[in-house]
């Protein structure tokens, strides 16, 4: 048996709930998926998200994919902790929020930060009582081939400074902030986290050493996290978008992005409401057997055409 093995047995000889669960393995099947009563769980498919009302943690929430997301929580009457680097559009994005039927919170919130997203999470807490909901949405990039070679010599490099950005903000951030929230997500005896991934994550991308390891990271991190944090009844997923039109893509030469869209069988970039929308339930009641997924939003660009 190998180390990991081994480890894992241990694991779950230690759990009290997967021996009930094993012992019980009979009465758990049931022909009739609704009769929760021969299978022994109290529990029917949610038809509602139940997220009215539930403290949602948005960091990255000012632009692209964040925004959108903040404002679809709001549209089911979520309460949102909108925490930025960047407080440019946030007087905008808080009355979008109260608009569109939510409460709103807005921090300038650098995720590298320890001190930031632990006294960040305590203001959310004291403000609203907890948290519930979890999503670790801002992201950054920085691309540059590892060597690019002209000649006989290396015309340029990725920088160490491009390396650390980029892993300090999209893993170190995940995981600064996640460390500060999960104590509240205990306390409120169950919760949500979702990180944002990348189809590079799993597949590579040129031009991007940095940000693929930071994207690979969060991957193997909620996956971690969904092995430690589901005995607390906390939920992990991460999304894995393809190519959606924000900002970050926006700067990119534009045959770039045709190339992109050439590539995607949906044939057309997806927008920040594609991935809003698979958050929003990923967080929903409706998600309540989904835990250490990481789902593709990505109109198929990693079939390709
Ligand atoms: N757009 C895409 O095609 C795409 C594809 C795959 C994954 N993603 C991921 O989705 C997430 C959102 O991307 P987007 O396209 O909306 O980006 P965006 O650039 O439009 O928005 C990112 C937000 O994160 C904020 N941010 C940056 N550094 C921060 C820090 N240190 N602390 C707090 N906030 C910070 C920015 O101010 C900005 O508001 C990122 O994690 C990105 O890697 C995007």
């Amino acid at each position: 048996m190998s180390a990991f093995e081994q480890s894992s047995a241990s694991e779950v000889s230690s759990q009290p709930a997967d021996r009930i669960a094993l012992q019980n393995i009979s009465q758990m099947v049931s022909t009739n998926p609704m009769d929760t009563t021969s299978v022994g769980v109290e529990r029917r498919p949610a038809r509602e998200s139940g997220l009215r009302g539930k403290v949602v943690v948005i960091t990255g929430a000012v632009a692209g994919i964040g925004r959108a997301t903040a404002l679809r929580f709001a549209e089911e009457g979520a309460r949102v902790a909108a925490w930025d680097v960047s407080d440019k559009t946030a007087p905008e994005l808080e009355s979008a929020i109260k608009r569109s039927g939510g409460e709103s919170d807005f921090q300038v919130v650098d995720v590298t930060r320890t001190s930031d997203v632990e006294s960040a999470a305590a203001a959310v807490a004291k403000r609203w009582g907890g948290i519930d909901v979890l999503i670790n949405n801002a992201g950054i990039v920085r691309d540059a081939q590892l060597v690019k070679w002209k000649g006989s010599s290396p015309e340029s490099m990725m920088s160490d400074e491009m390396w650390d950005s980029v892993i300090s903000v999209n893993l170190k951030g995940v995981f600064l902030t996640t460390r500060a929230v999960v104590p509240y997500l205990i306390k409120a005896n169950g919760g949500v986290i979702l990180s944002s991934a990348s189809v590079v994550g799993i597949f590579g991308n040129f031009g991007q050493t940095n940000y693929v390891a930071s994207k690979a990271g969060v991957i193997g991190m909620t996956r971690t996290w969904a092995r430690e944090l589901g005995k607390y009844n906390i939920r992990v997923n991460a999304v894995a978008p393809g190519f959606i039109a924000t900002d970050m893509v926006k700067a990119m030469p534009e045959k770039v992005l045709q190339a992109m869209v050439t590539r995607t069988p949906l044939g057309r970039a997806g927008t920040p409401e594609d991935v809003a929308n698979t958050y929003l339930w990923l967080a929903s009641d409706q998600a309540s057997f989904i835990h250490g997924a990481v789902i593709s939003v990505d109109g198929g660009v990693v079939i390709g055409t």
